[in-house]
Formats: C-alpha cells, sequence, structure tokens
C-alpha cells in the first residue's frame, strides 16, 4: 500500500470521511469529531498534469467502451422491501454514483428468485413486473455515459434460515462452523431444477437489457450457488455437475452461454469469481481458478472480476478499518499477477483501493485492467471524479465500526461492519450525504428497524464476507 503523502494543499475537508485515533486506527462509534480530518493529505491542485490511466478507456471484447477504469464493484444495498422490488433510492444512490465518475458501476445482487435471498433487502427480477421501475434504476445508473451492469447471482444455501426456510445446493449438508445453525439444511438440486436455474439466469439478464443496464455481471464467488458447485468441498454430486473440475464447473459455464444467447454478442458480460475459497485445503484452489477463467476467456465474457473467499472462509472485509488496509494493500494482487498476460480478457482486481496511487501502479504494471472499489464509493462516491479531475491524492481510511461495547462487537463484527455501509447507501439513497460520525450502534438498531430481527443472522462473518 502507497503510503501517505503529506501534501496539504487545498485540503478538501467537506470531503473528509473518518475521523482518525491517536493510533491511526479511524473509529466510527457515533461520538467522533467531526472537524477531526485523517485525509489532510487530500491534495486538490486543479492543475491538469499528465492523463492518469485509471482515467483511459478501455474497449471490451463485445465491442462496448467504458469510458475510465472505475469499476464500482457490487454491494447488496439492502433497499428492496419484501416486494424484492428495486425503489427510489436505488434510482438515487445510483444517479449519485453515476455523477461521481466511475466508469463501470455494478449493482448489488439481484436475485434470480425471490424465493432464495441471500440477503434481506435483495432485488430479486424473475419477471418483468417491476421493469418501469428497473428502467429507471438503469437510466439513472447510465446518466453521463457511465455504464451499469446488474450483478445476477443465486444464493444455494447461503441464505439465511430468518428469510429461507428451504434453500437448495449442489449437495445436501449445512454450513460448517459456529454460525451453521443460521442457515437450514439446503436440499440437493434436482437436474430439471439446475435446467430452471440456468434459464433464470438468462432471464434476469434479458430483463436487465431490456430495462437499460448496459451489462450484466454473473455472481460466481464468495461462497454461493455458482460457487458452491466449483467447489469440491460443498459439491458431491455423481452426475455431470459433479466430480471434476470440468462438471463443477459446468453450471457456470452453461449459464454462461444462456445468458450470452440471450443477450447477444455486443452486450457485456462479466463474471465475478474467487481466486480461491480461501485457506481449506480441497477447495476450490487458485490453479483450478486460473484453469476455469482461461476457460470463460475462451467463451468470450467480457470481464473476469477477481474476487476470494466464501461465508466459511471469509477473506475480504474485516472490521479492522484503515489499519489493516495499510498493512495488507490490494487484495488478491499475487492471483492478478500469476493471471497477467495468460488471457487476453479484461480484469477487475476488487478489493484494497484506497488511493490513485495504487490504483495507477496496478494499472501501469498490467496487473489489472479495471479497479473494483467497494467501500470506499460508499463513503467517497465522487471518489473518481476526485482523483481523476481534482487530482485528489489521498488515502480513503476506512472506518472501524463500533459499538463502544467490546461485547456487542464481538457479538456482531460482521453485522456491524454490514449494517453500517447499508445505512450509508440509505442515507445516499434519501438524498443525503454519507456520515462517517454514525456508530456502530446505530447502525445495528438501523438494521433491526429496516429488516427486522432477521438482519442479525451472520449475513457475514465477523466483519467479512
Ligand atoms: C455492504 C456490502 C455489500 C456487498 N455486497 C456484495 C454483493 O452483492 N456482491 C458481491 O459480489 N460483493 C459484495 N460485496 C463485496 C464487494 O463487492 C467487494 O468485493 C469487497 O467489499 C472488497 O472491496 P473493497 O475493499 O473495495 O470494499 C459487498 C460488500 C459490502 C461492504
Amino acid at each position: 500500500m502507497t503510503k501517505k503523502t503529506n501534501a496539504t494543499k487545498g485540503a478538501n475537508v467537506a470531503e473528509s470521511i473518518t475521523t482518525a485515533n491517536p493510533t491511526g486506527t479511524t473509529k466510527a462509534t457515533g461520538t467522533a469529531n467531526p472537524t477531526d480530518t485523517a485525509n489532510a493529505n487530500a491534495a486538490t491542485t486543479g492543475s491538469a498534469t499528465r492523463r492518469m490511466l485509471v482515467a483511459e478507456p478501455l474497449t471490451l471484447p463485445c465491442g462496448a467502451t467504458v469510458r475510465n477504469r472505475f469499476y464500482k464493484s457490487a454491494m447488496n444495498e439492502a433497499l428492496a422491501g419484501r416486494d424484492c422490488a428495486p425503489t427510489e433510492e436505488h434510482v438515487r444512490l445510483y444517479r449519485r454514483w453515476a455523477a461521481g465518475g466511475a466508469g463501470v458501476l455494478v449493482t448489488g445482487n439481484v436475485m434470480v428468485d425471490r424465493t432464495q435471498l441471500g440477503e434481506p433487502g435483495n432485488v430479486a427480477v424473475e419477471d418483468e413486473r417491476d421493469l418501469a421501475m428497473l428502467r429507471r434504476w438503469a437510466a439513472a445508473g447510465t446518466e453521463h455515459g457511465t455504464h451499469c451492469w446488474m450483478q445476477i447471482n443465486h444464493p444455494g444455501r447461503q441464505s439465511p434460515i430468518t428469510i429461507n426456510r428451504s434453500p437448495v445446493a449442489p449437495s445436501a449438508g449445512r454450513l460448517e462452523g459456529d454460525y451453521g445453525r443460521f442457515f437450514a439444511e439446503p436440499r440437493e438440486l434436482t437436474k430439471p431444477q439446475i435446467r430452471d436455474i440456468i434459464r433464470r439466469f438468462a432471464t434476469t439478464a434479458g430483463i436487465a437489457r431490456k430495462a437499460g443496464f448496459t451489462g450484466v455481471e454473473i455472481h460466481a464467488a464468495h461462497g454461493y450457488l455458482i460457487n458452491q458447485f466449483l467447489s469440491p468441498l460443498d459439491n458431491h454430486r455423481t452426475d455431470e455437475y459433479g466430480g471434476s473440475l470440468e462438471n463443477r464447473a459446468r453450471l457456470l459455464f452453461e449459464i454462461v452461454d444462456a445468458v450470452r444467447a440471450e443477450v447477444g454478442p455486443r452486450f457485456p458480460v462479466a463474471v465475478k469469481i474467487n481466486s480461491s475459497d480461501g485457506s481449506v485445503s480441497g477447495g476450490f484452489d487458485e490453479v483450478e481458478s486460473i484453469r476455469v477463467i482461461r476457460r470463460l476467456s475462451a467463451m468470450g465474457v467480457d470481464l473476469i472480476d477477481i474476487s476470494g473467499g466464501t461465508l466459511e472462509k471469509p477473506v475480504i472485509q474485516t472490521n479492522s478499518g484503515a489499519r489493516e488496509d495499510e498493512t495488507r494493500g490490494v487484495y488478491f494482487t499475487d492471483f492478478a499477477e500469476r493471471l497477467a498476460g495468460t488471457i487476453d480478457t479484461p480484469i477487475a482486481l476488487t478489493g484494497g483501493f484506497r488511493n490513485a496511487a495504487d490504483m495507477e501502479k496496478a494499472l501501469a504494471g498490467g496487473v489489472t485492467q479495471m479497479i473494483g472499489i467497494a467501500r470506499p464509493l460508499v463513503v467517497k462516491p465522487n471518489l473518481p471524479n476526485l482523483i481523476m479531475n481534482a487530482r485528489w491524492r489521498g488515502t480513503v481510511r476506512l472506518p472501524w465500526i463500533t459499538t463502544g461495547l467490546k461485547a456487542l462487537d464481538r457479538a456482531f463484527g460482521g453485522i456491524l461492519v454490514i449494517s453500517w455501509f447499508e445505512l450509508q447507501m440509505n442515507r445516499i439513497g434519501r438524498g443525503k450525504s454519507p456520515d462517517p460520525r454514525i456508530g456502530g450502534l446505530r447502525a445495528l438498531l438501523f438494521a433491526i428497524r429496516q429488516h427486522g430481527i432477521g438482519a442479525l443472522a451472520p449475513r457475514r462473518r465477523k466483519g467479512r464476507q
């Protein structure tokens, strides 16, 4: 991770998002001092110097061109009600992000089946009943020439019992670990059910296109259904969808083919995939991931979004705030380096990008072609424009979210983080600005108010996803 510069000229206090404590870790307790800025290094010179790599357009294999390399990664907005329909808040949130300058905005995961949700507040698209609202959402997300792609997902067994008592999976078998009790035992999918899911991905993609979204991203990462099929630890099938890598990847490949057939050759189709499932021996590992990515590339996928981890083995999103970011740097860089040059398909590396220097370095080194960014765009929705136009050279310091009570923090670590970011997206959706002073307790209460007590089920464990 690049160290902070000392530039103070034109420090943009209004853009300050977090407050520093003496250890250098930023804290969101609800009591932080709003005048104290961790971004004193924010520099806005206004002078146009050399053109930045991150500002360069990119033409995808399908022929579509995105205006720059900022790739807003998927974040479940948790803004839908029980009807799973997009809302006015989605429209406002994406309008704000589109005005912020990113080349591509990927939506939070949209489910292909409203009986199978991954989190409370998911949007689900299985038919055209919400087409009018989807059109408004897509129109807002594509303002200023921004691409807005719908991320499409099925959670498989990662569907909390509070919202789903009958989940499905490649094989029966509960999630392991102390949080397994929060998930019902899934039923093994039959082949007709698998075919139905493939059809659903294609249908949702077709509706996304019809509504005006300019691309789709298939979610094959983070332990959800497609990832469960890929993983030998989750997939014990003995038919053509289990066993060899070719078989475990069959669902993904068939979904990609079906989506492509539905949206046509000129429409961006991306896949988000794990570099590995984490440090689990016998799991979907880097060697297998590279083989699957090569095949996806040969199939004409337009972009590969690299991530990692599952609910059981989380490797992204901790609740250590800026301190961890400083030591960890950009996530999955080693993997992206191994992949670089072996495929023609553009890559979006997602996780840990907090400043322009790291972005430029990754692009210059050919490690990635797009810069995947999630949480920083919640606290700084205009980060791309700040970097490209205002020459902002600060580092986004994510807060350490705490209720102020250790026992509560321990009990709800993961929910705290997710709820805090959802609350901030909700604020933007209501036309307000993100407020870093909001503490963890308020975020927890917000989650319960929005989604009931079920919001406290472990959607992502220990602050990670
Ligand atoms: C509130 C929240 C919701 C998320 N929802 C999704 C999602 O729907 N789909 C997905 O692929 N990743 C999701 N993620 C993970 C992000 O896309 C990203 O991979 C992760 O936050 C690391 O990137 P960052 O360090 O830039 O935040 C979510 C992250 C957060 C904080």
